[in-house]
């Protein structure tokens, strides 16, 4: 039997927020989720997920799953604390216990997979992943005599020979559950920080042993905002590297970032600046950038969108989007269609070969293939209390700084003259016009003051 203990109690004092640490996101995914992630990849049967500041918070940031239990830890006395509290409330301490510090969100499942089988095949008391560090100020460090653990000592509580010693705790453990609650009541707070340390049971066990890893970035743990940012770039150097395995082109890989369930295909570009998040699709041979945001959007093959933010939509093939376009959610845009320069577009759907290129607001609208927009154009879709819906059908020539005034709806083939406030509906191949006529008076001269 399998149970995880992710400890997710602490304030986070070091972060200087009020957000609980582990709620901090990397990669837009919180570190508890990212732990309790890979956790769930091990089918355990039970996850306790330990929290105690501000519980609620993050209680509720956790994707529900029915082998998630809470355990409320309060006040936070330390780690070996947090340890107690969950051998006081779970009835039977049994099997192997997994317990995971919140805050080292890297960590791969193969890993711990690695350390169930050592603890497992040894039938050891505890298993802890360790790593050489060449800088490890802040980690525990580890002690090793004759093949077994022999004590961890905190930084806080390092003299200066033991300082010197690189292993380092990751603080990620696995226990045989009844050994550890028969001495975790005895583990006390004799420390520089006076804290009950989960690491402090060690020498209180007999068999402790050390799954040495290399420090490929996955043990990295947070404790402030300089070592988030490194966890942000370590996992986006990840993302990225695999892509361009796959086929995609990096101008400025380092001022880009993508989502982990982001997909792109073969022989994509993707200038300098360009940010694609969410659950986004990029299909082959697009142009992606410079200074580019796509959000939860698919962009099929040969489209090339340049400084312009798309959200929630769907950009067909053939596409030329910006520079300076923004679409919002629920767009729909066909084959071989243009969107140029200050356009937004909202909520709407235009046919093949649109042509939207300058300087227009089209919202809730439906568009028919092949039609132009003039420069300037504004759907006005907003009567104060409700939207309304634009209908343009195809082959349609909507004059520059046309207003259409929605609910409208033009036939195929129309054409608005430019400058008009377009009320009404219009029939198939018709002209519509709604400006007041131009007036020359000859001979007129300005009057003197
Ligand atoms: C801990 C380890 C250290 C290790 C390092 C690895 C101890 C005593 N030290 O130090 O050996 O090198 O992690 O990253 O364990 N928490 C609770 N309840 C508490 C206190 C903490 O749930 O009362 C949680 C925190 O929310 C956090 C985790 O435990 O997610 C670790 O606590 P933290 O204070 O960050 O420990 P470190 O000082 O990093
Ligand atoms: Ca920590």
């Amino acid at each position: 039997m399998l149970s995880v203990a992710i400890l997710a109690a602490g304030k986070g004092t070091r972060m200087a927020s009020s957000l609980p640490k582990v709620l901090h996101k990397i990669s837009g995914k919180t570190l508890l989720q990212r732990v309790i992630d890979s956790c769930n990849e091990l089918n355990p049967n039970q996850i306790y997920v330990i929290s105690g500041h501000k519980s609620k918070e993050v209680q509720d940031s956790i994707t529900p799953n029915k082998n998630i239990k809470f355990i409320f830890q309060a006040p936070q006395n330390g780690t070996g604390h947090a340890i107690q509290v969950l051998c006081r409330q779970v009835v039977k301490n049994e099997g192997t216990l997994l317990v995971l510090n919140g805050d080292v969100p890297l960590i791969k499942s193969s890993t711990l997979k690695k350390l169930l089988n050592l603890h497992n095949s040894n039938n050891a008391d505890a298993s802890i992943i360790t790593t050489t560090k060449n800088n490890p100020y802040g980690y525990g460090r580890v002690f090793i005599k004759e093949n077994f653990i022999e004590r961890i000592v905190e930084e806080k509580d390092c003299n200066n020979q033991e300082r010197l010693n690189l292993l380092i705790n990751a603080g990620i453990y696995c226990f045989k559950w009844k050994n550890l609650s028969k001495i975790i009541n005895k583990v006390k707070s004799n420390n520089n920080q006076k804290e009950i340390y989960l690491t402090d049971s060690i020498p209180l066990l007999n068999k402790s042993l050390s799954l040495e890893v290399e420090d490929n970035g996955e043990l990295q743990g947070i404790n402030n905002r300089i070592q988030l940012a490194k966890c942000e770039e370590i996992i986006q150097n990840l993302i990225k590297e695999k892509h361009m395995l796959q086929g995609v082109t990096f101008i400025n890989s380092a001022s880009c970032s993508i989502s982990e369930d982001s997909e792109i295909g073969k022989d994509v570009v993707i200038e300098a600046n360009t940010h694609i998040r969410g659950k986004s699709k990029i299909s082959e041979n697009c142009v992606i950038g410079p200074n580019t945001f796509i959000e939860n959007s698919i962009i099929e093959k040969h489209s090339e969108i340049i400084n312009s933010t798309v959200y929630n939509s769907q950009i067909m093939d053939n596409i030329k989007i910006g520079p300076y376009s923004h679409i919002r959610p629920n767009c729909e845009i066909a084959s071989h269609s243009k969107i140029g320069n200050f356009v937004e577009i909202k909520n709407s759907k235009l046919e093949e070969e649109v042509k939207v290129s300058h300087l227009s607001y089209i919202g809730d609208s439906k568009i028919g293939e092949s039609s132009n927009i003039g420069a300037g154009c504004i759907t006005a879709n907003f009567d104060g209390k409700k939207k309304h819906q634009t209908k343009i059908g195809k082959n349609s020539s909507i004059g520059a700084n046309t207003v259409l005034i929605a609910p409208v709806n033009l036939g195929e083939s129309v054409t608005t003259g430019a400058g008009s406030v377009i009320t009404k509906d219009s029939r198939d191949n018709s002209l519509a016009i709604a400006r007041i006529k131009q007036v020359n008076i000859d001979n007129w001269k300005k009057k003197k003051s």
